[in-house]
C-alpha cells in the first residue's frame, strides 16, 4: 500500500526558500501535457484544480484493495473502507480546526453544503418577514438558495454592497444588522471573481452580537489558506474537494455541533435513520443524519489524501507562494495598455484570482486567444451575474492561480494577452 506514495511522495520544507515548485509539478502528471505544442500553463484553478498522483494513486487504491460500502459490512475490506471513510472526516476537522469530526459532513461540494443550510437549518429557523443577508460578491450557489428559501418563507434578501475599490460595503452591512430582523448572514470568505478576501473574522462577531448566525462559502479560501472555523466562529462553512487537489462529487459542510444536532435531515433514505417504522422514523446524531445512501466513499478517501497532500507542503506557504506570484503577476499585467484588471490592489487581502477584460475584446475571444498558446483560463460572468451587473460588464477572463504555477507561465499569460492586442488592433 504504501511503497506508490512513496515512490512519488517529495519531501518539502517549511522554509519558503525551499518552496520547491518544480517538484510540486511533477506531482501531477496533468501538467506534462502539450497544447498545440506548448506546455499546459493551468490558470483555472478557481474552477477546478488539477489533482497530484497521491490523490489519485489514492482512489486508485481504494477501489482495487478494499471497495466495500461503508458501516455495512463486519467484513474486512468493509471496515477498511470505513475506516479509511473516517479517517478523511478526522483530517478535514483537523485541517479546519473543528472541535469535534461529527461537525464534518461529506457533501457533493459547496452549493449542496448551502443547500444543505438553507433547506434544513434555514427553514426551521427563518420566519415571516426576517430577513436573510447576503451580499453582491456572491457566486450563485450562495444567492439562489436564498431566494428560494425567502420566497418560501415570505422572508426578505438583503444585500451588502461592494465598494469602487471592491470590497464589502461596511456601512451597508451595519445599517441592515442594526434594522434588526437579519437572522442568517451568508457570506464569501474570498471572491471567485474580485480575488477580495473579506474581513469575516470581525464581520461574523459582529453580526453574532445582533443574534445572526453566518453561513461562509469557503470555495476558494480552504484550499488556498490556512482556515481556522473556531478563530472565525462561524455557525457553518461550506467548500469543495475538487478546488483543493481533491476529486470531483466530494465537498464539505462544516456545522456547529450544537446547531446541527437540532437540524431536521436534507436527504433521507438509508444509513441516516435510528428506526423506521411504519409511519415514522427516528434519526441518527450528526454527521450521520445528514449522509443519506451511499455516499462518495471513494471522493473522501481522495479528499483525505488532498488535504494530506496540501498539508505537508504547509498551507502557509501555499498561500505565500500565491501571493508573491499575484503580486508578480498584477506587476506585469498593470503595464499592458487598455487593460482593466478587477479587484483589490495587491495586499494581505487579495488572492491569487485575476479577472481582467483587455479594451473592448470579449472574454470568450480572449481566452480562446489565449487556449491556442497553451494557456488555460476562464471567461464569462463565473457565476455571478449580480457581481458582474454591479461592474457594468457582461463578462471578464480570469486567470486564477495554485501552488504549482510559476512567473513563467504568468510571462507566457502576459505575452499571449499582448498577441490578443495585436490581432483585435488594439
Ligand atoms: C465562491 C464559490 N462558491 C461556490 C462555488 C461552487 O462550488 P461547487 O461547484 O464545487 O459546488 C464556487 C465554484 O466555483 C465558488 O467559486
Amino acid at each position: 500500500m504504501g511503497d506508490s506514495m512513496q515512490r512519488h511522495a517529495t519531501v518539502y520544507s517549511n522554509a519558503k526558500a525551499s518552496y520547491d515548485v518544480e517538484g510540486i509539478r511533477a506531482d501531477f502528471p496533468i501538467l506534462g501535457r502539450l497544447m498545440n505544442r506548448k506546455p499546459l500553463a493551468y490558470l483555472d484553478n478557481a474552477a477546478t484544480s488539477q489533482k497530484p498522483v497521491q490523490v489519485i494513486e489514492s482512489i486508485d487504491r481504494y477501489y482495487n484493495e478494499y471497495n466495500a460500502n461503508v458501516y455495512r459490512g463486519v467484513y474486512r475490506i468493509s471496515e477498511e473502507a470505513t475506516l479509511a471513510y473516517e479517517n478523511a472526516r478526522k483530517k478535514i476537522a483537523q485541517l479546519i480546526n473543528a472541535k469535534y469530526p461529527s461537525e464534518i459532513i461529506f457533501v457533493r461540494g459547496t452549493t449542496e453544503a448551502i443547500n444543505l443550510v438553507a433547506h434544513s437549518w434555514g427553514r426551521q429557523n427563518i420566519g415571516l418577514g426576517e430577513s436573510i443577508m447576503i451580499t453582491e460578491m456572491e457566486h450563485h450557489s450562495n444567492i439562489v438558495p436564498w431566494q428560494l428559501l425567502a420566497r418560501e418563507k415570505t422572508a426578505q434578501l438583503k444585500y451588502v454592497g461592494v465598494t469602487d475599490d471592491a470590497r464589502l460595503d461596511q456601512e451597508d452591512f451595519h445599517r441592515h444588522l442594526d434594522n434588526r430582523g437579519v437572522r442568517l448572514f451568508a457570506v464569501t470568505h474570498v471572491s471567485n471573481v474580485l480575488g477580495t478576501i473579506n474581513p469575516i473574522r470581525e464581520m461574523i462577531r459582529e453580526a453574532h452580537s445582533h443574534n445572526c448566525r453566518v453561513v461562509v462559502d469557503a470555495a476558494q479560501s480552504v484550499p488556498h489558506m490556512p482556515v481556522d472555523v473556531q478563530d472565525l466562529d462561524c455557525d457553518f462553512l461550506a467548500f469543495s474537494g475538487h478546488k483543493m487537489c481533491g476529486p470531483t462529487g466530494i465537498g464539505v459542510l462544516y456545522g456547529k455541533r450544537e446547531l446541527l444536532e437540532k437540524m431536521e435531515p436534507y436527504q433521507s433514505g438509508g444509513e441516516m435513520i435510528r428506526e423506521v417504522h411504519l409511519y415514522e422514523s427516528t434519526y441518527k446524531d450528526p454527521p450521520f443524519r445528514f449522509e443519506a445512501g451511499t455516499t462518495d466513499i471513494a471522493g473522501a478517501i481522495g479528499l483525505g489524501t488532498a488535504v494530506d497532500y496540501l498539508s505537508k507542503i504547509g498551507f502557509r506557504n501555499v498561500r505565500s507562494h500565491e501571493r508573491e506570484l499575484t503580486s508578480y503577476a498584477l506587476d506585469k499585467l498593470q503595464r499592458i495598455k487598455q487593460i482593466r484588471i478587477f479587484g483589490p490592489e495587491e495586499s494581505p487581502m487579495r488572492a491569487g484570482v485575476i479577472s481582467f477584460n483587455l479594451a473592448d475584446v470579449h472574454a470568450h475571444d480572449m481566452a480562446s486567444l489565449l487556449d491556442e498558446d497553451g494557456v488555460a483560463v476562464r471567461s464569462g460572468h463565473h457565476c455571478a451575474q449580480p457581481l458582474m451587473e454591479r461592474l457594468g460588464i457582461e463578462s471578464t477572463t480570469r486567470a486564477s492561480l495554485y501552488l504549482y504555477n510559476t512567473e513563467a507561465e504568468i510571462d507566457r499569460l502576459v505575452e499571449s494577452i499582448g498577441r490578443a492586442g495585436r490581432v483585435f488592433k488594439i
